[in-house]
């Protein structure tokens, strides 16, 4: 498809104006739309972000939802959003652009935020266990637009034009987004390869740091990131793991 040279495009819909690719993905996967249904919209109106925030989607952007048909339980679903942090910044760096991932799931370049990854699943109770039905993996990409109309929460924005001081066509680094998916995506039962690349490519490990999370904020030192993907913290009272939360650097 679009000449992307990858099997995880299958079929991609190209919209003008869309309140939100995942809500039109969503619908394509309640109809049955197969892995590799892709939704792309030149502007969102009302762009989803995170724990329930807008996210500006002005023209020059790369707004999308991939529909993905894991075949695995449903606890392994948070790996999806780490292996697609990593992609991007994969992606990212084959173009040029110095990307670095922040825990779990931001891709920063120079400390600013470039792309915002959400992915919403549905799951599948079995008697063997809660399976994925489909997982919308929604990836905003700052590729071409003006940084002044983004929002973009604690951290500022940034975009790859100004990183690379040039234009960019959005179908490069969508063709090497679903191409690191694709060789990303096999890695969510043993997570080795997202690990070694969440490390070398954190920035948040080695920095003091503050999670904010639904069970109140904890700061400490980030040290490492678990098989699990969890964010490890040395703490005054010790050691922590957390799996959710949202990182903010203490000193830069
Ligand atoms: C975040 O960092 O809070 C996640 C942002 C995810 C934005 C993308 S843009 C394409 C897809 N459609 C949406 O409405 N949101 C995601």
């Amino acid at each position: 498809v679009l000449g992307l040279g990858t099997s995880l495009a299958r079929e991609v819909v190209v919209l003008e104006e869309v309140d939100s690719t995942q809500r039109v993905a969503r619908e394509l996967a309640e109809g049955g739309a197969p892995e590799g249904t892709i939704v792309l919209a030149r502007v969102q109106l009302g762009g989803k972000g995170r724990l329930g925030r807008e996210w500006g989607s002005p023209p020059g952007g790369l707004w999308m939802s991939l529909v993905l048909r894991p075949e695995f339980e449903a606890r392994f679903a948070p790996r999806i959003t780490q292996i697609s942090a990593v992609a991007v910044a994969r992606a990212l760096i084959g173009l040029g652009v110095p990307a670095k991932v922040k825990w779990p799931n931001d891709v920063l370049v120079g400390g600013r935020k470039v792309c915002g990854i959400l992915a919403e699943s549905s799951l599948r109770p079995t008697p063997a266990g809660t399976l994925l039905e489909y997982v919308l993996l929604g990836i905003g990409l700052n590729v071409n637009v003006e940084p002044e109309d983004l929002v973009v929460f604690g951290d500022r924005a940034t975009t790859v034009r100004e990183s690379l001081g040039r234009e960019v066509d959005l179908l490069d680094p969508l063709a090497r987004i679903l191409r690191e998916l694709e060789t990303g995506l096999p890695d969510a039962r043993s997570f080795s390869r997202t690990r070694k690349d969440l490390r070398s490519l954190s920035h948040t490990l080695g920095r003091q740091v503050r999670v904010a999370r639904s069970g109140g904020a904890v700061e400490g030192l980030a040290v490492d990131i678990t098989a699990e993907g969890a964010l490890v913290l040395q703490t005054e009272g010790g050691m922590v793991e957390l799996f959710e939360g949202d990182v903010e650097n203490l000193r830069d």
